[in-house]
Formats: structure tokens, sequence, C-alpha cells
């Protein structure tokens, strides 16, 4: 009999379809699973893949039974998976890195001008009809040449941005939690703690991954430290920064702007976000590119085949001890 694969929901590409040559493979629908059909679809099965807007606890893990051996995440970030429950169970998780990595980074960038150069509030203004020919003060925003940029992880992600943030001419810090001065030395950049990061910062795009350390590391106090000219960019989770004093501060001038792709609750963006002039807001889209989302779907499809032919997959996340 074939080994059985579960997928929640349908991914760019023929990528699944190649998978149904050596498994059984049940595909969820293009709506999202909600989590009686999930944990009713799993029963039995040998392999998930799963979105990180699913939950996949113990529940999800009982009800799958002893036959699963990989969950194959089809996102870089995995908060969304109980990884020392599928430790126990000696079941596989893996992510999909590398492949996302300049597609995330474009988009903190995206964010960052979006935001410094009013590109959104531009917009906005056109389609209200406001747009009545050019003036020397309209929408007049900051440039980005010489401007500190903060960088919070050091992960791919973190340093593609580097990369491009050099190139246009912005002064590179960052923070994370291991140093690496050999990086330092080859990007120019330079290391600080989180605290004086914050304080010297025109710009901090966060890319750490979400875990019980990133959890709201970014909240009232360490808003506070930043300058009041200052913009925040999220790509990474909402989880990272406490949004609701991210609002207060964005309300009461206490920074400058943000650009958000990730909310706390992303079924419901709380309304006054979305009354803010000074932030630009994306539906968690920046991985969304064709070749990212491709080569996503390549990755977590290759996972599953390898674990469920004996092999140990490239991109393992959990069963670290
Ligand atoms: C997207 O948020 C991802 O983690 O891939
Ligand atoms: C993700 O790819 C990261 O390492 O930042």
């Amino acid at each position: 009999m074939k080994q059985r694969v579960f997928v929640t929901h349908k991914l760019p590409g023929k990528e699944i379809d190649k998978l149904k040559e050596d498994f059984e493979v049940d595909v969820w629908s293009d709506k999202d699973i909600g989590r009686k059909d999930l944990i009713d679809k799993v029963k039995g099965v040998d392999g998930i893949i799963s979105l990180l807007t699913e939950k996949i606890d113990k529940e999800v893990m009982d009800a799958a039974g002893e036959n699963l051996k990989v969950i194959a995440n089809y996102a870089v970030g995995f908060d969304n998976v109980d990884c020392e429950e599928a430790d126990k169970r000696k079941i596989v998780v893996t992510n999909t890195p590398g492949v996302l990595t300049e597609s995330v980074a474009e988009h903190a960038i995206g964010l960052m001008f979006s935001v410094m150069k009013r590109i959104t509030e531009g917009d906005k203004f056109i389609r209200e009809g406001k747009f009545a020919g050019w003036e020397p003060d309209l929408l007049v925003g900051t440039g980005v040449r010489d401007k500190v940029l903060g960088v919070v992880g050091l992960g791919r992600i973190g340093r593609w941005t580097v990369k491009l943030a050099n190139s246009l001419g912005m002064k590179v810090i960052y923070h994370s939690r291991t140093r690496d001065e050999e990086y330092e030395e080859m990007e120019g950049v330079v290391y600080h703690s989180l605290e004086q990061l914050l304080e010297m910062s025109d710009v901090v795009s966060l890319s750490v991954p979400l875990h019980d350390d990133t959890k709201g590391m970014i909240g009232k106090k360490e808003l506070k430290l930043m300058k009041r000219s200052a913009v925040l960019i999220n790509t990474a989770r909402g989880g990272v920064v406490e949004e609701k004093d991210l609002i207060e501060a964005l309300k009461g001038g206490v920074i400058a702007g943000a650009g958000l792709d990730v909310f706390w609750d992303e079924s419901k963006i709380p309304v006054d976000l979305i009354k803010l002039q000074n932030v630009t807001l994306t539906p968690h889209i920046a991985s969304a590119t064709i070749e990212a989302r491709l080569s996503m779907a390549k990755l977590a499809v290759d996972s599953v085949r390898s674990v469920l032919l004996g092999r140990m997959p490239e991109m393992v996340v959990n069963m670290k001890k």
C-alpha cells in the first residue's frame, strides 16, 4: 500500500502532482482548512504538508497517529508547529528556508520605501481625488542614503536585507543572538545590543523567528528607545511586536511610521491600525513571489519524499538534541 500524504491547501505549481506518482496524496481545497477538518483529514497519514496558518500540535499529531513521520511546513517560520511534541514522536519537521530570502528582504526594503517615500499615502491621495497638481511640499518624505538601518536577526533574510541596504548607501547595524565578526568585516556592518540598535536606527527591520525569546521583544519600552523620526518594519511574525504598544506609539508620535506585513491576529487587523496614515500594511505577502512560492512547494515536497523514502531531508528544524 502506498504511503499517504495530506496537503492542507492547494499549492502553486506541479510539485504536488509529482508527489502523487509515489504516494497517495490528498489535497484540501484552495480554502482555509478549519480545525475540525484538519483533525479529521490527517487520520492515519504518513506525511503532512502544512501552512503557517495551521496549528500543528499534539492534538493533530495524536489524530494522525503513529504512521506520521514528517510535517513539512510550507514556510520558513515554523512557530505554528509544536517541535518538542514532534521530537518526542520522532516526527521530522521541515521548513522552506533559502528560497524566499530575497523575496522577504525585498519586501522589507519595499515597505521601508513605501513609508519613507510615502508611496501608499500618495496612491491613496490620488484615488481619493485629492491630487490637483505638483506642489513643493506635497507628501514630502525622507531619503534613505546615509540613514541607519538596524537589522534585528541575522539569518538569511537579515543578511540579504543588509546587502540591499548597503547598496542603497545606508549605514547598517545589526543585532542578533550570536555575533558574527567575520561577517561584520565582510559586509561592513556593526553589531550592537538591541537597546543601542533601537536608539541609533532610523529604520529598524525585524527578521527574527518567533519563539519564546522573541515573543513581544519590541514593546512599549523598546519603542520608546527609538528615535521619534524612526520607522519600524516587520516582515517576521506579528507576535514579535506588542501590537497594542506599537499602535499607541504610532498614534502618539513616539515613532514616525511602520511597514507591517505580519500581525497578531491575521484574521482581524485592528481598526486602530488601519486608520493610521503613517503605516503601510500588506497582507503577509513578503514571500509571495512566483519564484519563491514555486521553490517553497518543491522544497516541501522534496522533504516529504525524502523522509517517506527513509532519507533525512535537507531542511530539518527539529531533532537537534
Ligand atoms: C512566511 O511568513 C514564512 O514563514 O515563510
Ligand atoms: C530565513 O530564511 C532566515 O534565515 O532568515
